[in-house]
């Protein structure tokens, strides 16, 4: 796909088809997470992709219930330090613009319970659950969501009130 295609075709899918992600598709989201840029080149951060059904359970139970966690095959949960969160959303929109490349849907979930969370996949009392993706084959093809004009965005020079 063209990237501005890429860009413009990505939604927050939130309705997924149960069938599994082929493992190359995989790869390329892994390789998308590697390649992006962080500061001073830490790379100081992990992603844990849960494919076990009975965790996503467990953890869609932890995020107001939002079931499409548990229906995707598999769930993205990024782990920093405090204070590394914006070079995962970094490799994080990196992975999701990827998935949308191979045809796959996603959403950006940072609605729920850190700390249950991280204590069913492990992840150590010092680190932050940042985000969670849920990703799959979409089973729903969502109209593009609003946004604001672009004067009421961009600003050249000074800002403008
Ligand atoms: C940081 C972040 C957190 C989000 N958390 C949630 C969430 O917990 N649950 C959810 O259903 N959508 C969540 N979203 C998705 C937004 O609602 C969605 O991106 C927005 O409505 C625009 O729709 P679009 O992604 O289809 O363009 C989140 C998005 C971002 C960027």
């Amino acid at each position: 796909m063209e990237f501005t295609e890429v860009i413009a075709k990505r939604r927050s899918i939130r309705k997924y088809k149960p069938d599994p992600i082929p493992e190359e598709k995989m790869q390329k989201l892994y390789n998308a997470l590697r390649l992006a840029p962080s500061g001073a080149n830490r790379q100081n951060y992990s992603f844990i992709f849960v494919m076990d059904e009975e965790k996503r359970k467990r953890i869609a139970t932890e995020a107001g219930h939002q079931g499409f966690l548990a229906e995707a095959p598999v769930l993205m949960i990024a782990v920093c330090d405090p204070g590394d969160e914006f070079n995962v959303a970094i490799a994080v929109d990196h992975m999701i613009l990827s998935a949308t490349d191979e045809g796959l849907g996603t959403c950006w979930v940072g609605w729920f319970e850190r700390e249950p969370v991280k204590k069913i996949l492990g992840i150590p009392e010092s680190k932050v659950a940042v985000i969670m993706v849920p990703i799959g084959f979409p089973d729903e093809n969502p109209d593009p969501r609003p946004r604001k004009p672009l004067d009421q965005l961009i600003m050249i020079d000074s800002f403008r009130s």
